[in-house]
């Protein structure tokens, strides 16, 4: 028996820029996929947690397959535990899929390394959903605060994070495929916002390096700004985020998607509080998370 976790995370910078191959920031935090693998004699069962969320079967379907190149897995039980809320962009898709790699790995001792784990994390998120950045996966694997495409990890930021939640669902598919709706009607508009975004990562990457939040805060905002632009911010995430903002918050974006699910702030760690009052008296809920270091983990 085998029971492996992996964490899900916030973009600081660079949604979907990086789906053009910009740069972009993630941070791994302290909300975990568990998932527990046992044999049985009766083939393979899939025990999910998202009983309201059927597609997330889908990423654990296909990461066993892709572990069945390595291994002859055909009688286990899946069970999969999680406490990160789904559909919210805070990456509960590549932690079911990276903790399911993980687990499938250890158990029939397949010694692929966590690069290897990482990269096909990214490739059974690609199968899925036809289009995906290596962003998610990379971060959950490796956990800490991570660039992409350039697969560079920064140390853990040590700030205080809050996470707004509308409760609103969205498709990450969707809206990718909006994005590239209005980035194929006015490219020499559209690619000058994906090049400035990733500008910003590249300054951000810089700033956590030398932990000026509020550095990284102001470049955060002007991050949403483009983000807006793009036409993936919602009333209600723009509700959460300027009552982040208005109660103190270093800077305040949308993380993932967007179209609904979560946004995060960054704030001094004295000031977490209040701020997750305030986002949660704006629209839906608030939680204060902590970075974490670890990513995929056997326990
Ligand atoms: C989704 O969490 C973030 C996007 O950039 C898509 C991706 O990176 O796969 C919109």
């Amino acid at each position: 028996m085998t029971i492996c976790s992996a964490p899900g995370k916030v973009f600081l910078f660079g949604e979907h820029a990086v789906v053009y191959g910009k740069r972009a920031i993630a941070c791994a935090i302290d909300l975990r996929t568990m998932v527990e693998v046992t044999h049985n004699s009766k083939g393979i069962r899939i025990h999910s947690a998202f009983k309201d969320e059927p597609d997330k079967n889908q990423y654990i379907k296909t990461a066993i397959k892709k572990m069945q190149q390595y291994a002859d897995i055909k009688n286990v039980n899946i069970t999969v535990t999680s406490k990160i809320p789904v559909a919210s962009g805070l990456g509960s898709s590549a932690a079911v899929t990276v903790a399911t790699l993980g687990a499938l790995n250890e158990e029939f001792q397949v010694g692929l390394r966590k690069e290897e784990l990482a990269l096909l994390g990214y490739q059974t998120e690609l199968e899925v959903q036809g289009a995906a950045s290596p962003t998610d996966t990379f971060v959950s694997t490796m956990g800490g605060t991570v660039v992409v495409p350039d697969k560079k990890i920064l140390p853990p930021i040590t700030c205080g994070i809050v996470v707004g939640h509308t409760g609103i669902s969205k498709s990450t598919a969707r809206m990718v495929s909006r994005v590239k709706t209005l980035k194929e009607r006015y490219p020499e508009v559209v690619d000058g916002i994906m090049d400035s975004i990733g500008d910003i990562s590249a300054r951000g990457e810089d700033l956590i390096k030398r932990n000026d939040y509020r550095s990284i805060g102001e470049l955060m905002n002007v991050n949403q700004g483009l983000l807006d632009a793009l036409g993936v911010t919602i009333p209600e995430l723009s509700l959460q985020i300027y009552a982040a903002r208005q109660h103190g918050a270093y800077g305040a974006k949308i993380t993932g998607a967007g179209g609904g699910g979560c946004m995060v702030a960054l704030c001094d760690e004295k000031n977490a509080k209040e701020i997750a009052t305030a986002i949660g008296h704006a629209y839906g809920d608030s939680f204060i998370s902590r970075p974490t270091a670890e990513g995929v983990f056997i326990r």
